[in-house]
């Protein structure tokens, strides 16, 4: 069938801009996905907005429209990323205002302003007044006007705050913030590390068995031939190294939030933003999805690892089993599971995946089908075993169990694959997509 690049698994607008997920939560009995969106240009120009999905299963998902349009003073340029956190009968959003005034700027040191900016909702839909929590004179006398990104949590009864930021001598830090009451903020402390990076995007502390993992975007790395293989990173701290959430060409800025089972769940943008490689859905009118819900879970070795949220499972249709060294018509979008048994790899017309000499390559063949991406590397000691999760136009690729990730859009012309398959047997499942239906809100 020939591919319209429409995914069948992925949260993506029907038309314009998606950026990072914003405000992931649960509240009321329903999973809350916001996100930066520029409903009137799938190239991202214009103001941003936070776009809203909201579901009860994370399979059937309604869209909301619009929730947050940039309309005071405070965010006149853009209601940026931010963070959503229950209390009591309340879903508490933060954000970052975003305003760029006019002259002669350069916009790091001058002309921008970054307001955490408060919305309080009821039913995650309709807001309350906005109300500036933080403006540039509350950020230390250290940091450029690039301060944004706000991530709440709760501990011990009171709530914590960490923004991302750039130092006026132009180093990525965060900045950490304490409240009793989510209204009154202080500045507790900044964190940052030599050498890395000029700017901090999108930070995040995610709790893990008692354990604190700072989660940060940083900008300006070396890139590696196996490391920050893209324009900017995205990864978490253990201890002083810093582990990648993702090896593809197409994740960043994710954010976490807790399930009510207790699971801790990450999405990310599957985009980054300045890349050289493009996307064909934005001459159709829409641009960019998320990488599907991912559990975290600590594994023994201290890392974390990232599983596809079990509910996919619910998705699964026929079943064929898979013989090592062998060659299978796939139709998008489908599941393949399976253990290593020898020489791994697979090849289509458009992409292969092999395992050599402990480095695993993503390496596309078309550069038509994938819009100029070429080939990412990850290390891996062993190749014990691959899940994939092939959409309409991307590629989830999860090795050992979700040690390592890699995310990228592709975009075949046909939505039938032609596999082989070596050194691999497993399962491939026909896959059923997740349902979207449009909210009675407008856009
Ligand atoms: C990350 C980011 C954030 C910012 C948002 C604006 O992709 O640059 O730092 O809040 O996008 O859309």
């Amino acid at each position: 069938m020939k591919n319209d690049f429409r995914q069948k698994l992925h949260l993506e607008p029907t038309k314009g801009w998606l950026n990072d997920p914003n405000g992931l939560s649960f509240f009321k009995g329903k999973y809350h996905i916001y996100f930066q969106y520029c409903p009137d240009s799938p190239y991202g120009n214009g103001n941003k907005c936070w776009g809203h999905w909201e579901s009860s299963d994370l399979i059937n998902w309604v869209f909301c429209g619009t929730a947050i349009r940039p309309d005071c003073p405070e965010d006149k340029n853009g209601a940026y990323s931010g963070c959503g956190i229950v209390s009591g009968d309340t879903l508490h959003i933060f954000y970052t205002g975003n305003v760029k005034n006019d002259g002669d700027y350069d916009y790091i040191t001058a002309g921008r302003e970054a307001n955490v900016i408060h919305i309080a909702t009821k039913d995650g839909r309709n807001m309350s007044e906005k109300r500036v929590l933080l403006r540039n004179s509350d950020y230390p006398k250290n940091c450029s006007c690039h301060v944004r990104d706000p991530k709440v949590w709760e501990e011990n009864g009171k709530f914590y705050m960490v923004l991302g930021a750039r130092t006026l001598d132009d180093k990525g830090c965060v900045l950490y913030y304490a409240s009793p009451d989510l209204l009154n903020w202080t500045f507790e402390k900044a964190e940052s590390r030599d050498g890395f990076g000029y700017m901090w995007e999108c930070p995040d502390v995610i709790e893990l068995c008692g354990n604190k993992y700072l989660s940060i975007s940083p900008q300006g790395l070396a890139h590696g031939e196996l490391s920050h293989q893209n324009i900017y990173s995205s990864g978490y701290f253990k201890g002083d190294e810093f582990i990648e959430w993702d090896y593809g060409f197409d994740f960043y800025a994710p954010q976490t939030f807790t399930a009510p089972d207790g699971r801790k769940i990450i999405i990310g943008w599957m985009g980054i933003g300045d890349i050289p490689y493009t996307n064909p859905t934005a001459e159709l009118g829409w641009q960019h999805c998320l990488t599907m819900p991912r559990e975290l879970v600590l594994k023994k070795d201290g890392e974390i690892y990232q599983k596809p949220l079990s509910e996919l499972q619910l998705l699964r249709r026929e079943c064929r089993e898979i013989e090592a060294n062998s060659s299978i018509s796939a139709e998008l979008p489908f599941e393949l599971t399976g253990k290593i048994c020898g020489d791994f790899s697979i090849k289509s017309n458009s992409f292969s995946l092999s395992y050599e000499d402990s480095i695993f390559t993503l390496e596309f063949l078309d550069m038509k089908v994938s819009g100029g991406r070429t080939s990412r590397r990850v290390r891996l000691e062993n190749l014990d075993e691959i899940r994939i999760f092939a959409d309409t136009s991307s590629l989830e690729i999860y090795l050992n169990g979700g040690k390592r990730v890699i995310s990228s859009r592709f975009y075949p012309e046909d939505t039938e694959i032609e596999l082989l398959v070596c050194g691999l047997s497993g399962k491939i499942y026909r896959l059923d997509g997740i349902k979207v239906t449009k909210g009675t809100e407008n856009e």
